[in-house]
């Protein structure tokens, strides 16, 4: 063993950065055995040096001032746990100019800023190495970068957050509200920093933005995803599913149709039989097709503190022995993206109308006139509307439609005087 210590550099000691570091100091000498050196922590920045830590560092000194961190001769590799856009970006530029090496969990600098950080340190002879950005601690990013490299990627398709995962679970299994379950994702750490990225599936769609990046070979930009979160989701939607054999999840899907990248996050009905159905609480799964591998399933703790440490210890022990991992391996400067408006799939719709007859019918006139075609319909006994107007909640399944015509068809739907609401639009996961 060479004397000359790996040493790392850590910006951020929450969730993630306590987790790395207390991986750092439990399994030391194991580490060291696998880098071929010592493996020492310089120094930590964070915002509030009086906060209370859940790991005893002992003499590494707390800072905030990154500079102090990135500039210190001993710091080879910089670890970027901060998260969000800024400070976090500029931290990683300034550390690649300095010629350090970096390992990040940030999803969204890499999703937003990939293609340039990637490039920057490319030209200046460092690495940046990123697997914890998408699906916490299962092996993706890597997987991509070797071991699936040989094929044709034809479809990527998972639940990789799981914040809302977890909150969609508990809503299912415990009939637990949504503010409920969100808070109890925060306080086991699923979360990030500001929660409404992970609702919103901002963080969904810069994993899938990563994952298609990666998969077709061309940069794919989060604004390129089209993006629905889960705040809309209700238990009535809930329950409505599973009666008729179905549980909602945050799918995030990237497909190659007609050379064309489909690439979108949205809350979807999927078979409670399905492998997807089964994915619960944190939990993430992504299921790849390629031309000679067929079918891949990765599955496991896509969140929380040591799942995701186990991610950036792996790039801090791969970059520690020199394998070089750390690019998006762009062969394409763009890829076609499809519209959303293109897509074919099945839909389920929940409407609130006046309960008189021939409503029933008018509304699947509008349908059909839309060449949309019903699967399924329910309707419960009448519910009173909120001006003592007799009502009807009807929800609806459809065989495999176009969302061009299911966005029309809602669009006139919604003007019509018996439609009092449109309660959901979900698409159906076959
Ligand atoms: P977190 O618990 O909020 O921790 C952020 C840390 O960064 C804190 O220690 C904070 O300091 C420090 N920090 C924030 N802004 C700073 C600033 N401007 N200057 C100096 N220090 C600053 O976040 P986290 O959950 O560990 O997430 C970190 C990153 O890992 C994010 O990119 C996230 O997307 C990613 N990630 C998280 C998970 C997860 O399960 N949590 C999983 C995979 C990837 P103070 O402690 O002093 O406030
Ligand atoms: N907030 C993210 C999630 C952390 O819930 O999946 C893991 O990237």
């Amino acid at each position: 063993m060479t004397t000359q210590p790996l040493g790392v550099g850590l910006l951020g000691l929450g969730t993630v950065g306590t987790g790395v570091a207390r991986v750092l100091l439990a399994k030391r000498s194991a580490l060291e055995a696998r880098v071929g050196r010592p493996v020492r922590i310089t120094c930590v920045l964070v915002r509030d040096l009086a906060k209370p830590r859940g790991v005893d560092l002992g003499e590494v000194r707390l800072v905030t001032d990154a500079q102090e961190v990135i500039g210190d001769p001993h710091t080879e590799v910089v670890v970027e746990v901060i998260g969000g856009e800024e400070p976090a970006r500029s931290l990683i530029i300034e550390a690649i100019r300095q010629g350090k090496h970096v390992v990040t969990a940030n999803k969204e600098v890499m999703a937003k800023h990939g293609p340039m950080i990637l490039r920057a340190a490319a030209e200046r002879g460092v690495s940046v190495a990123y697997e914890a950005s998408v699906g916490g601690g299962i092996p993706l990013i890597g997987p991509f970068q070797l071991d699936l490299a040989a094929n044709d990627i034809t479809s990527v398709v998972g639940i990789v957050n799981g914040t809302t995962n977890y909150i969609l679970t508990r809503m299912s299994e415990s009939g637990a509200s949504f503010a409920d379950a969100l808070k109890e994702a925060q306080d086991l750490g699923y979360a990030e920093p500001d929660p409404t990225n992970d609702v919103e599936a901002w963080d969904a769609a810069y994993k899938l933005a990563i994952l298609a990046s990666l998969a077709f070979g061309a940069p794919v930009g989060p604004q390129q995803v089209w993006r629905e979160g889960i705040t809309q989701v209700s238990q009535r939607d809930i329950q409505y599913a599973a009666e008729l054999g179905y549980r909602i999840k945050l799918l995030a899907i990237a497909r190659l149709v007609g050379g064309q990248v489909e690439a979108r996050v949205h809350p979807a009905l999927v078979h409670q039989g399905s492998m997807l159905a089964s994915v619960d609480g944190s939990f993430n799964a992504v299921q790849i097709e390629g031309d000679l591998i067929g079918t891949a399933l990765f599955y496991g703790r896509g969140a929380g503190s040591e799942p995701t440490s186990s991610a950036v210890i792996a790039d801090l022990i791969a970059l520690g022995t020199s394998v070089g991992r750390g690019s998006l391996q762009s062969q394409r400067a763009s890829v076609p993206l499809r519209p959303m408006q293109n897509l074919q799939t099945r839909y389920f719709l929940r409407l609130l109308t006046l309960d008189r007859p021939g409503v029933m019918a008018a509304i699947a006139t509008v349908l059909g006139d839309r060449g949309i075609s019903l699967a399924s319909v329910v309707q419960k006994e009448s519910v009173v509307l909120g001006d003592d107007v007799p009502g009807a909640e009807i929800v609806l399944t459809t065989h495999i439609a176009s969302e061009a015509a299911v966005q029309e068809a809602i669009t006139t739907l919604q003007r019509m005087p018996v439609v009092r609401s449109i309660g959901a639009l979900y698409r159906v996961f076959e």
